[in-house]
């Protein structure tokens, strides 16, 4: 059963991504709908997300890691003619994202069931499964999940070369040394700005390659978290 805070999100999100906007309170509905707090990107995180996927540049998407985050950009995708592609490694997760996808009669995402490889230094999803992707614009960096071998680090090697020159990367969980490791190697490569987000506990980094049009209006902050924290 879709509970109506879901459905009733992806209207609104729907209906404003139409009209090239982002209608933050839908946004909110939708996230409150998925009930999915522990593992979910914060709202904050996916009003950014959002704003970085209504951009005229963000044509190809990837993330790796599904869920709520893969919703909305799908959304925006759908009224811009853009494309997602996210990888997720649970073959029980990848289900319920395609069926929720479908009954969402969401078509731009292409949900790819990609489970975690045994690497030298790191386990990462089956790096085959980006084998045809060229390009990419917005990169979404929410999986795989924290106690992964190598965390999430296994993102620098197959994904930093297909980079857009005016890509952005969003990576969660940047409070954890891991992934805050990751944001600086893709910090490291070519002209970028870093920024980080949220709370002490809970933050995720903007990486941005120098050159990147901002989005039309910076994405408010959910009273209860702190002002960004650059680095
Ligand atoms: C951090 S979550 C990804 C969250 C996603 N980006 C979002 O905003 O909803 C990383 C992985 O955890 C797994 N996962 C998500 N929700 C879960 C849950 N409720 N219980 C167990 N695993 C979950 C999925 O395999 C997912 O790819």
């Amino acid at each position: 059963m879709m509970s109506v805070l879901l459905s009733d999100g992806v209207r609104r999100l729907r209906l404003s991504a139409s009209r090239g906007r982002v209608d933050e309170e839908g946004l909110a509905e939708l996230w409150l709908g998925w009930n999915n707090p522990q593992w979910c990107a914060t709202i904050e995180m996916l009003n950014m997300v959002a704003a970085f996927a209504t951009r005229q540049s963000a044509r190809t998407m990837l993330e790796c890691g599904s869920g709520v985050s893969t919703i909305v950009m799908g959304i925006i995708a759908e009224a811009r003619g853009s494309r997602v592609v996210a990888l997720e490694a649970d073959r029980a997760w990848h289900g319920l994202m395609v069926n929720t996808l479908k009954r969402l009669r969401i078509r731009s995402v292409e949900m790819r069931y990609a489970p975690l490889v045994h690497g030298e230094s790191s386990d990462w999803y089956d790096a085959s499964a980006l084998d045809d992707i060229e390009r990419v614009d917005l990169f979404i960096c929410d999986g795989p999940t924290g106690d992964t071998r190598g965390g999430r680090s296994g993102a620098s090697s197959h994904v930093l070369r297909m980079l857009a020159p005016r890509a952005v990367i969003v990576i969660d969980d940047v409070h954890r040394a891991p992934e805050q490791d990751l944001a600086n190697r893709f910090g490291q490569v070519g002209e970028t700005s870093m920024s980080r987000w949220g709370r002490p506990d809970r933050q995720f980094a903007v990486i941005e390659r120098i050159g990147a049009e901002r989005p039309r209006r910076a994405p408010s902050l959910p009273a209860r978290q702190v002002s960004p924290a650059y680095v």
